[in-house]
Protein backbone atom coordinates (compact mmCIF):
# COMPACT_ATOMS: atom_id res chain seq x y z
CA UNK A 1 0.00 0.00 0.00
CA UNK A 2 1.17 3.24 -0.94
CA UNK A 3 -0.20 6.74 0.04
CA UNK A 4 1.00 10.11 -0.83
CA UNK A 5 1.82 13.18 1.10
CA UNK A 6 1.28 16.24 -1.51
CA UNK A 7 3.50 18.84 -0.75
CA UNK A 8 4.67 20.01 -4.67
CA UNK A 9 8.05 19.47 -4.46
CA UNK A 10 8.59 17.97 -1.25
CA UNK A 11 5.68 15.29 -2.08
CA UNK A 12 6.78 12.00 -0.83
CA UNK A 13 5.44 8.32 -0.22
CA UNK A 14 4.68 6.27 2.48
CA UNK A 15 4.87 2.69 2.27
CA UNK A 16 2.45 0.27 4.43
CA UNK A 17 3.54 -3.41 4.56
CA UNK A 18 3.14 -6.34 7.00
CA UNK A 19 6.09 -8.81 6.86
CA UNK A 20 7.87 -7.51 3.79
CA UNK A 21 11.17 -6.48 5.35
CA UNK A 22 13.45 -7.61 3.05
CA UNK A 23 11.90 -5.60 0.41
CA UNK A 24 13.73 -2.47 2.05
CA UNK A 25 16.83 -2.75 0.07
CA UNK A 26 15.24 -2.51 -3.52
CA UNK A 27 12.82 0.06 -2.81
CA UNK A 28 15.78 2.68 -1.01
CA UNK A 29 18.29 1.71 -4.14
CA UNK A 30 15.49 2.54 -6.60
CA UNK A 31 15.34 6.22 -4.55
CA UNK A 32 19.00 6.64 -3.99
CA UNK A 33 20.89 4.66 -6.82
CA UNK A 34 24.00 6.69 -6.07
CA UNK A 35 23.88 8.21 -2.62
CA UNK A 36 25.92 7.27 -0.04
CA UNK A 37 23.88 6.06 3.03
CA UNK A 38 23.66 6.20 6.77
CA UNK A 39 21.69 4.54 8.93
CA UNK A 40 21.06 5.22 12.41
CA UNK A 41 18.77 3.22 15.18
CA UNK A 42 19.41 3.10 18.74
CA UNK A 43 21.03 0.28 20.96
CA UNK A 44 18.01 -1.67 21.56
CA UNK A 45 16.83 -1.72 17.71
CA UNK A 46 20.56 -2.34 17.08
CA UNK A 47 19.97 -5.98 19.03
CA UNK A 48 16.63 -6.72 18.64
CA UNK A 49 17.03 -6.01 14.48
CA UNK A 50 21.18 -6.91 13.95
CA UNK A 51 20.44 -9.58 11.49
CA UNK A 52 17.84 -7.49 9.42
CA UNK A 53 20.53 -4.40 9.61
CA UNK A 54 23.10 -7.37 8.30
CA UNK A 55 21.17 -8.30 5.26
CA UNK A 56 20.37 -4.73 4.71
CA UNK A 57 23.72 -3.93 5.18
CA UNK A 58 25.18 -6.15 2.58
CA UNK A 59 22.76 -4.75 -0.10
CA UNK A 60 23.05 -1.29 0.50
CA UNK A 61 26.62 -0.99 2.31
CA UNK A 62 25.33 1.71 4.37
CA UNK A 63 27.50 3.27 7.72
CA UNK A 64 25.63 2.42 10.82
CA UNK A 65 25.45 4.28 14.16
CA UNK A 66 23.13 3.08 17.49
CA UNK A 67 22.88 6.24 19.42
CA UNK A 68 21.67 5.53 23.06
CA UNK A 69 17.96 4.32 23.87
CA UNK A 70 15.29 7.09 25.50
CA UNK A 71 13.42 10.18 25.33
CA UNK A 72 16.03 11.42 27.97
CA UNK A 73 19.31 11.23 24.75
CA UNK A 74 16.48 13.59 22.70
CA UNK A 75 18.89 15.95 23.62
CA UNK A 76 21.46 18.35 21.14
CA UNK A 77 24.51 16.25 22.72
CA UNK A 78 22.62 13.15 20.88
CA UNK A 79 21.96 15.16 17.67
CA UNK A 80 25.68 16.26 17.61
CA UNK A 81 26.57 12.49 18.16
CA UNK A 82 24.64 12.30 14.56
CA UNK A 83 25.87 14.75 12.63
CA UNK A 84 29.55 14.37 13.97
CA UNK A 85 28.97 10.61 12.61
CA UNK A 86 27.78 11.96 9.10
CA UNK A 87 30.73 14.13 8.88
CA UNK A 88 33.16 11.64 9.81
CA UNK A 89 31.59 9.08 7.30
CA UNK A 90 31.93 11.73 4.49
CA UNK A 91 28.21 12.32 3.95
CA UNK A 92 27.79 14.89 1.27
CA UNK A 93 24.85 16.58 -0.51
CA UNK A 94 23.27 14.02 -2.20
CA UNK A 95 23.41 11.36 0.67
CA UNK A 96 20.96 9.77 3.15
CA UNK A 97 20.25 9.48 6.08
CA UNK A 98 17.68 6.33 7.22
CA UNK A 99 15.62 6.57 10.94
CA UNK A 100 15.17 3.69 12.04
CA UNK A 101 13.18 3.87 14.95
CA UNK A 102 10.70 5.13 17.34
CA UNK A 103 9.83 8.49 17.70
CA UNK A 104 12.70 9.49 19.59
CA UNK A 105 15.47 8.41 16.91
CA UNK A 106 12.92 9.53 14.39
CA UNK A 107 13.15 12.90 15.75
CA UNK A 108 16.42 13.29 16.05
CA UNK A 109 18.09 11.62 13.15
CA UNK A 110 15.22 13.98 11.17
CA UNK A 111 16.62 17.23 12.60
CA UNK A 112 19.92 15.91 12.17
CA UNK A 113 19.23 15.63 8.04
CA UNK A 114 17.59 19.21 8.53
CA UNK A 115 20.55 20.70 9.64
CA UNK A 116 23.79 19.01 8.02
CA UNK A 117 24.84 20.69 4.97
CA UNK A 118 22.11 22.55 5.04
CA UNK A 119 19.51 19.72 4.72
CA UNK A 120 20.11 16.21 3.24
CA UNK A 121 17.57 13.54 2.56
CA UNK A 122 16.00 11.74 4.79
CA UNK A 123 13.99 8.17 5.07
CA UNK A 124 11.81 7.44 8.28
CA UNK A 125 11.61 4.06 9.21
CA UNK A 126 9.20 3.74 11.97
CA UNK A 127 9.28 0.62 14.54
CA UNK A 128 7.10 1.79 17.31
CA UNK A 129 3.24 2.26 16.37
CA UNK A 130 3.55 6.02 17.62
CA UNK A 131 6.02 6.62 14.59
CA UNK A 132 4.00 4.77 12.57
CA UNK A 133 0.70 6.74 12.81
CA UNK A 134 2.37 10.22 13.75
CA UNK A 135 5.74 11.51 14.62
CA UNK A 136 7.10 9.82 11.15
CA UNK A 137 4.37 12.03 8.73
CA UNK A 138 4.41 15.28 8.83
CA UNK A 139 8.38 16.93 8.87
CA UNK A 140 8.29 17.68 12.58
CA UNK A 141 12.18 17.14 13.79
CA UNK A 142 13.82 18.11 16.45
CA UNK A 143 15.12 17.82 20.47
CA UNK A 144 14.23 18.51 24.14
CA UNK A 145 15.40 21.37 25.97
CA UNK A 146 16.39 21.27 29.53
CA UNK A 147 13.58 24.15 29.62
CA UNK A 148 11.23 21.95 27.36
CA UNK A 149 10.24 19.04 25.18
CA UNK A 150 10.77 19.63 21.37
CA UNK A 151 12.26 23.18 21.56
CA UNK A 152 14.82 22.97 19.44
CA UNK A 153 14.14 22.11 16.06
CA UNK A 154 12.76 22.17 12.28
CA UNK A 155 10.17 21.14 9.50
CA UNK A 156 12.15 18.65 7.20
CA UNK A 157 9.78 16.46 5.30
CA UNK A 158 11.27 12.95 4.69
CA UNK A 159 11.66 11.72 1.15
CA UNK A 160 10.29 8.33 1.75
CA UNK A 161 8.21 6.89 5.07
CA UNK A 162 8.84 2.90 4.72
CA UNK A 163 6.87 1.02 7.35
CA UNK A 164 5.98 -2.62 7.93
CA UNK A 165 3.79 -3.68 10.72
CA UNK A 166 5.91 -6.83 11.75
CA UNK A 167 7.73 -4.30 13.52
CA UNK A 168 5.29 -4.41 15.95
CA UNK A 169 5.30 -8.00 16.98
CA UNK A 170 8.69 -7.03 19.65
CA UNK A 171 7.06 -3.86 20.97
CA UNK A 172 6.54 -3.73 24.75
CA UNK A 173 2.63 -4.02 25.57
CA UNK A 174 3.08 -0.59 27.11
CA UNK A 175 4.33 1.34 24.23
CA UNK A 176 1.88 -0.16 21.95
CA UNK A 177 -0.85 1.09 24.31
CA UNK A 178 0.27 4.49 23.98
CA UNK A 179 1.15 4.38 20.47
CA UNK A 180 -2.49 3.30 19.99
CA UNK A 181 -3.61 6.75 22.03
CA UNK A 182 -2.55 8.39 18.88
CA UNK A 183 -4.24 5.60 16.46
CA UNK A 184 -7.43 6.31 18.34
CA UNK A 185 -6.91 10.12 18.47
CA UNK A 186 -7.95 10.25 14.99
CA UNK A 187 -11.27 8.94 15.77
CA UNK A 188 -12.23 12.29 16.50
CA UNK A 189 -11.08 14.23 14.44
CA UNK A 190 -10.29 12.31 10.64
CA UNK A 191 -14.01 11.92 9.98
CA UNK A 192 -17.04 9.69 10.59
CA UNK A 193 -15.47 6.82 8.93
CA UNK A 194 -12.45 6.56 10.98
CA UNK A 195 -14.89 7.19 14.25
CA UNK A 196 -17.02 4.01 13.03
CA UNK A 197 -13.60 2.19 12.16
CA UNK A 198 -12.02 2.38 15.22
CA UNK A 199 -15.39 1.96 17.05
CA UNK A 200 -16.03 -1.24 15.01
CA UNK A 201 -12.25 -2.37 15.26
CA UNK A 202 -10.92 -0.87 18.51
CA UNK A 203 -11.08 -4.75 20.21
CA UNK A 204 -9.20 -6.47 17.36
CA UNK A 205 -6.62 -3.56 17.01
CA UNK A 206 -6.06 -3.91 20.74
CA UNK A 207 -5.67 -7.64 20.49
CA UNK A 208 -2.71 -6.96 17.84
CA UNK A 209 -4.82 -8.57 14.85
CA UNK A 210 -2.63 -7.48 11.93
CA UNK A 211 -5.06 -6.77 9.39
CA UNK A 212 -7.31 -4.47 11.61
CA UNK A 213 -3.79 -2.42 12.37
CA UNK A 214 -2.46 -2.33 9.47
CA UNK A 215 -5.99 -0.48 8.09
CA UNK A 216 -6.03 1.33 11.25
CA UNK A 217 -2.67 2.44 10.47
CA UNK A 218 -3.11 2.93 7.18
CA UNK A 219 -6.52 5.30 7.46
CA UNK A 220 -4.31 7.21 10.14
CA UNK A 221 -1.59 8.16 7.61
CA UNK A 222 -4.12 9.19 5.00
CA UNK A 223 -5.58 11.07 8.11
CA UNK A 224 -2.65 12.83 8.81
CA UNK A 225 -0.95 12.85 5.09
CA UNK A 226 -3.84 15.39 4.62
CA UNK A 227 -3.64 17.48 7.28
CA UNK A 228 -0.10 17.78 6.89
CA UNK A 229 -0.84 18.83 2.83
CA UNK A 230 -2.87 21.54 3.94
CA UNK A 231 -1.35 22.99 6.94
CA UNK A 232 2.17 22.24 6.77
CA UNK A 233 3.67 24.33 9.10
CA UNK A 234 0.98 24.66 11.42
CA UNK A 235 -0.42 28.09 10.61
CA UNK A 236 -4.00 27.60 9.20
CA UNK A 237 -5.10 26.04 12.51
CA UNK A 238 -5.95 22.64 10.66
CA UNK A 239 -2.75 20.86 12.09
CA UNK A 240 -3.76 21.99 15.33
CA UNK A 241 -6.65 19.55 15.35
CA UNK A 242 -4.17 16.84 15.42
CA UNK A 243 -3.88 18.06 19.47
CA UNK A 244 -6.54 16.29 20.33
CA UNK A 245 -6.21 15.34 24.21
CA UNK A 246 -3.11 17.32 24.03
CA UNK A 247 -3.68 20.62 26.11
CA UNK A 248 -4.80 18.30 28.91
CA UNK A 249 -2.41 15.76 27.99
CA UNK A 250 1.11 17.86 28.65
CA UNK A 251 -0.29 19.30 31.68
CA UNK A 252 -0.52 15.97 32.89
CA UNK A 253 2.83 15.08 31.58
CA UNK A 254 4.40 18.22 33.10
CA UNK A 255 2.90 18.14 36.95
CA UNK A 256 4.03 14.11 36.62
CA UNK A 257 7.75 15.62 35.90
CA UNK A 258 7.29 13.74 32.81
CA UNK A 259 8.09 10.75 34.86
CA UNK A 260 5.96 7.38 35.33
CA UNK A 261 3.75 8.16 32.64
CA UNK A 262 4.54 7.68 28.86
CA UNK A 263 3.01 10.58 26.39
CA UNK A 264 0.39 7.93 24.99
CA UNK A 265 -1.19 7.05 28.45
CA UNK A 266 -1.34 10.90 29.17
CA UNK A 267 -2.77 11.48 26.04
CA UNK A 268 -5.61 8.44 26.40
CA UNK A 269 -6.52 10.78 29.56
CA UNK A 270 -6.28 13.46 27.90
CA UNK A 271 -9.18 11.89 25.16
CA UNK A 272 -11.55 11.39 28.21
CA UNK A 273 -10.88 15.41 29.59
CA UNK A 274 -11.48 16.61 26.11
CA UNK A 275 -14.44 14.34 25.91
CA UNK A 276 -15.93 15.73 29.25
CA UNK A 277 -15.56 19.27 28.59
CA UNK A 278 -17.15 19.15 25.51
CA UNK A 279 -19.75 18.02 26.96
CA UNK A 280 -20.50 20.43 29.45
CA UNK A 281 -19.00 23.17 27.15
CA UNK A 282 -21.64 21.93 24.62
CA UNK A 283 -19.55 21.04 21.70
CA UNK A 284 -20.91 17.41 21.99
CA UNK A 285 -24.53 17.41 20.42
CA UNK A 286 -26.70 15.50 22.81
CA UNK A 287 -27.65 12.90 20.01
CA UNK A 288 -23.96 11.64 20.44
CA UNK A 289 -23.25 12.49 23.83
CA UNK A 290 -23.95 8.14 24.53
CA UNK A 291 -21.66 6.95 21.53
CA UNK A 292 -18.72 9.02 22.80
CA UNK A 293 -19.61 7.56 26.68
CA UNK A 294 -19.41 4.16 24.84
CA UNK A 295 -15.87 4.22 22.87
CA UNK A 296 -14.33 6.16 26.14
CA UNK A 297 -15.38 2.91 28.30
CA UNK A 298 -13.32 0.44 26.23
CA UNK A 299 -10.19 2.88 26.41
CA UNK A 300 -7.54 1.58 29.22
CA UNK A 301 -6.15 3.70 31.74
CA UNK A 302 -2.93 3.69 32.86
CA UNK A 303 -1.17 3.99 36.52
CA UNK A 304 0.00 6.86 36.79
CA UNK A 305 1.52 8.45 40.08
CA UNK A 306 -0.67 11.59 42.32
CA UNK A 307 -1.53 14.24 40.55
CA UNK A 308 -1.82 17.97 42.38
CA UNK A 309 -5.39 19.37 42.78
CA UNK A 310 -7.34 20.22 39.80
CA UNK A 311 -6.88 23.95 39.93
CA UNK A 312 -2.66 23.78 39.93
CA UNK A 313 -3.18 20.98 37.09
CA UNK A 314 -4.98 24.11 35.01
CA UNK A 315 -2.22 26.08 35.87
CA UNK A 316 0.04 23.98 34.49
CA UNK A 317 -2.05 24.58 31.04
CA UNK A 318 -0.68 27.25 30.72
CA UNK A 319 2.99 26.76 30.31
CA UNK A 320 2.16 24.62 26.85
CA UNK A 321 4.23 26.30 23.89
CA UNK A 322 1.04 25.44 21.87
CA UNK A 323 -0.37 28.31 23.94
CA UNK A 324 -1.25 31.93 22.49
CA UNK A 325 -2.13 35.12 23.22
CA UNK A 326 -2.01 34.07 27.03
CA UNK A 327 -5.81 31.68 26.59
CA UNK A 328 -5.75 28.25 26.37
CA UNK A 329 -7.33 26.56 22.57
CA UNK A 330 -8.99 22.98 23.46
CA UNK A 331 -9.58 20.79 20.27
CA UNK A 332 -13.21 19.08 21.86
CA UNK A 333 -14.84 16.95 20.00
CA UNK A 334 -18.63 18.01 17.84
CA UNK A 335 -20.23 15.72 16.05
CA UNK A 336 -18.38 11.90 15.77
CA UNK A 337 -15.30 12.02 13.94
CA UNK A 338 -15.03 15.73 13.91
CA UNK A 339 -13.54 18.36 16.40
CA UNK A 340 -13.08 21.85 16.95
CA UNK A 341 -11.04 24.22 18.89
CA UNK A 342 -12.49 26.01 21.20
CA UNK A 343 -10.31 29.43 22.79
CA UNK A 344 -12.85 30.70 25.47
CA UNK A 345 -14.02 27.55 27.50
CA UNK A 346 -14.71 28.67 31.05
CA UNK A 347 -12.20 27.98 33.94
CA UNK A 348 -14.96 26.30 36.17
CA UNK A 349 -15.59 23.81 33.20
CA UNK A 350 -12.41 22.77 33.22
CA UNK A 351 -11.81 22.25 36.77
CA UNK A 352 -15.26 20.16 36.69
CA UNK A 353 -13.60 18.42 33.82
CA UNK A 354 -10.60 17.71 35.81
CA UNK A 355 -12.20 16.89 39.02
CA UNK A 356 -14.46 14.11 37.29
CA UNK A 357 -12.00 12.46 34.79
CA UNK A 358 -9.35 12.40 36.92
CA UNK A 359 -10.59 12.52 40.26
CA UNK A 360 -8.95 15.19 42.06
CA UNK A 361 -9.37 17.83 44.40
N1 LIG B 1 7.68 14.59 15.07
C1 LIG B 1 6.43 14.46 15.41
O1 LIG B 1 5.52 14.91 14.71
C2 LIG B 1 6.09 13.75 16.68
C3 LIG B 1 4.76 13.38 16.96
C4 LIG B 1 4.50 12.66 18.11
C5 LIG B 1 5.55 12.32 18.97
N2 LIG B 1 6.82 12.68 18.67
C6 LIG B 1 7.93 12.31 19.54
O2 LIG B 1 8.05 10.91 19.52
C7 LIG B 1 8.70 10.50 20.70
C8 LIG B 1 8.02 9.25 21.23
O3 LIG B 1 8.13 8.23 20.27
P1 LIG B 1 7.90 6.70 20.64
O4 LIG B 1 6.67 6.58 21.44
O5 LIG B 1 8.05 5.94 19.39
O6 LIG B 1 9.07 6.42 21.68
P2 LIG B 1 10.56 5.84 21.52
O7 LIG B 1 11.16 6.23 20.24
O8 LIG B 1 11.29 6.20 22.76
O9 LIG B 1 10.32 4.27 21.51
C9 LIG B 1 9.77 3.67 22.65
C10 LIG B 1 10.60 2.47 23.11
O10 LIG B 1 10.34 1.38 22.23
C11 LIG B 1 11.57 0.83 21.73
N3 LIG B 1 11.27 0.30 20.40
C12 LIG B 1 11.06 0.99 19.27
N4 LIG B 1 10.65 0.17 18.29
C13 LIG B 1 10.62 -1.07 18.82
C14 LIG B 1 10.30 -2.36 18.31
N5 LIG B 1 9.85 -2.51 17.07
N6 LIG B 1 10.40 -3.41 19.14
C15 LIG B 1 10.82 -3.26 20.42
N7 LIG B 1 11.12 -2.08 20.98
C16 LIG B 1 11.03 -1.00 20.17
C17 LIG B 1 12.52 2.00 21.77
O11 LIG B 1 13.86 1.55 21.79
C18 LIG B 1 12.10 2.69 23.06
O12 LIG B 1 12.69 2.07 24.16
C19 LIG B 1 8.69 11.66 21.65
O13 LIG B 1 9.97 12.20 21.76
C20 LIG B 1 7.75 12.66 20.99
O14 LIG B 1 8.09 14.00 21.25
C21 LIG B 1 7.10 13.39 17.55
Amino acid sequence: MQIIVHLGPRSYPIILQNNALGSFPARLGKLFPESKIALVANTTLARLYGPLLALWKKELRFDFLAIPDGEKYKTVDTWNLVVDFLLRKGLDRKSVVVAFGGGVVGDIVGFAASAFLRGIACVQIPTTLLAMVDSSVGGKTGVNHPLGKNLIGAFHQPSLVWMDSAFLKTLPRREFVAGYAELFKYAFVGGRSMFDFVNTHHDRMMAGDHTALLEGIRRSVAIKAAVVASDEKEVSGKRALLNFGHTFAHAIERALGFKGVLHGEAVLFGMRCACDLGMRAGTVPDASRKVYAALLEKVPRAPIGALPDAHVLYGAMFTDKKISGGKLHFVLPAKPGESVVVNDVAEKQVLETLRAVMNLK
